[in-house]
């Protein structure tokens, strides 16, 4: 008993001693530049978090119109019913604040929350499965960096059954593959960069691939383009020539759209207007050419032959009237041969954009006109002007019919039925 407790007692005075000696060693033992690394090592794995994160475009569905950066509350229109993205911000009670790295990185990697909730595919999981673990460790150093707003999520307004998570179960099954992205060796070291972005933390196949009804996008349509549920634009297919496949633009002309929001083939608008400013502005000429070469790279499936102008099937007085509304209203900025006035004014012949089988952004830019992002490369972009209240459903449509088939454009006729549904969507 006796010898016990003296065992006891000098395990005590050595254990004593052992903090004492840390406590007054340590600091001693730790020099300070150490210190000075470890806080610049941070603040780098920090930075590379950031710049990952607009790579990612989180600040896109996490931030609010007018609200606070990443506190959520956006909402996001399904054919489901609303979600509304939540706050990812550090705050403890109604952020993320008491993630951690672990939770976070199994969040990317399988779309399944803190919690164990199966999530919506609306938050881009599907793609970001491919972000490596050193990647997502940064942005989440990243997001626990940034100001803690205290703001609580907002419900889902999903309806019966979509809001029932279990139904998810299925969808992953059918759709989602959860792994990291694996360099394809027979590659560049620049095409596995730019695949990585693209397949990755860009997300661009969220809206770049035919969505089904189930709200899945299978791989094998991957990048074949498809119309955005409930926003009514049509995101080209990147791998047909007729429509954005960029197989024979250059890259320069590719990392120029990307990058600035303009280029000498066109411009972006829309949606995509809102990645190039949110996101694609701010990566690096290196990253952005490393995306360029692999999107060039895709391969092309086009199994049908291209069609021919139908410009002879075109009512002549159709013809007449769109040629007439575009001598007067649009050939001032795109041209008499519409040639337009690259980079500023986007061509309008032998443009892919304005002659794929889907009309509808030819028709939207026409009612509601649009403005190209100002980004750092092109801070101050030429407009365009909206025609909705200038010109007619008839006009309208014999105008786009008119750029999709003069000037050797292969384009189809469009109806005044379908301009005049288009009017009906209020601009974004
Ligand atoms: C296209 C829109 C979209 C983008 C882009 C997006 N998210 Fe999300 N995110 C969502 C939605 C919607 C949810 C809610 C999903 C659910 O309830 O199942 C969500 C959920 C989350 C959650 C879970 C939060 C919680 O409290 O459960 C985190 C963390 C998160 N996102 C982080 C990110 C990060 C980091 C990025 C960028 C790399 C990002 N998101 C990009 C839409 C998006
Ligand atoms: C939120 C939906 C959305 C996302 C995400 C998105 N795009 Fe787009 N993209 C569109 C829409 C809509 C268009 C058609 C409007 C236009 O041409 O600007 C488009 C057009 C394009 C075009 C053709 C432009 C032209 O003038 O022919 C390219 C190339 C493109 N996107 C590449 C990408 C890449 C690369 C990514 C990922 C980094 C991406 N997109 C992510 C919606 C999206
Ligand atoms: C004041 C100059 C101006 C006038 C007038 C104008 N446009 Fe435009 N147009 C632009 C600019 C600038 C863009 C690029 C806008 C963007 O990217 O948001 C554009 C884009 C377009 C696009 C999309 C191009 C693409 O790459 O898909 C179409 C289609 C178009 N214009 C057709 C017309 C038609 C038809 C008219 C006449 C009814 C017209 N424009 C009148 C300046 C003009």
């Amino acid at each position: 008993m006796k010898t016990r407790s003296i065992l006891f007692f000098v395990l005590l005075l050595l254990l004593a001693a052992l903090g004492a000696g840390f406590y007054f060693l340590y600091p001693r033992a730790m020099p300070r530049t150490d210190h000075a690394e470890v806080v610049n090592a941070t603040t780098q794995i920090i930075t590379k978090g950031e710049y990952l994160a607009r790579a990612g475009d989180c600040v896109a569905c996490h931030t609010a119109a007018g609200g606070k950066v990443f506190a959520g509350g956006r909402p996001m229109p399904t054919p489901f019913g609303a979600l509304y993205a939540p706050n990812i911000t550090p705050d403890e009670e109604t952020g993320i604040g008491q993630w951690n790295a672990d939770e976070f990185y199994r969040m990317m990697h399988t779309g399944i929350s803190r919690d164990g909730t199966l999530m919506y595919p609306a938050m881009p999981f599907a793609s970001y499965t491919k972000v490596t673990r050193e990647d997502s460790d940064a942005i989440y150093a990243y997001l626990m960096s940034v100001e803690p707003v205290k703001l609580q999520n907002r419900p889902h307004e999903l309806k019966f059954p979509f809001n029932n998570r279990e139904l998810l179960l299925g969808w992953r099954t059918l759709y989602f593959k959860q792994g990291e992205y694996v360099p394809d060796t027979k590659q560049s070291a620049e095409w596995n960069r730019g695949a990585y972005l693209v397949q990755g933390l860009g997300h661009c196949a969220m809206c770049h691939t035919a969505i089904n009804a189930l709200g899945g996008s299978s791989e094998s349509k991957a990048f074949e383009g498809g119309m955005i549920p409930n926003q009514n634009w049509y995101a080209p297919s990147l791998t047909s020539n007729r429509e954005a496949g960029l197989g024979n633009w250059t890259i320069k002309e590719i990392s120029d759209l990307l990058q600035s929001g303009v280029s000498h083939r066109g411009t972006v608008y829309g949606p995509m207007a809102e990645v190039v400013y949110n996101s694609l502005q701010y990566l690096s000429d290196d990253d952005i050419t490393a995306m360029a070469i692999y999107l060039k790279a895709l391969p092309q499936r086009d199994s049908e032959p291209p069609p021919t102008s139908q410009a002879r099937l075109v009512n002549p007085a159709v013809m007449e009237l769109g040629r007439r509304v575009y001598t007067t209203q649009c050939a001032m900025c795109h041209g008499n041969e519409g040639k337009g006035q690259p980079p500023e004014y986007p061509p309008l012949a032998g443009n892919q954009s304005i002659t794929m089988a889907s009309p509808v952004n030819s028709v939207r830019m026409v009612l509601n006109g649009g403005y190209p992002p100002g980004t750092k490369k092109n801070p101050r972009p030429h407009g365009m002007p909206p025609f909705n209240h200038i010109l007619n459903d008839e006009e309208v449509a014999a105008v786009v019919t008119y750029i999709r088939v003069a000037w050797d454009n292969s384009g189809t006729p469009v109806s005044a039925a379908q301009a005049n549904e288009l009017r009906k969507v209020m601009p974004e």
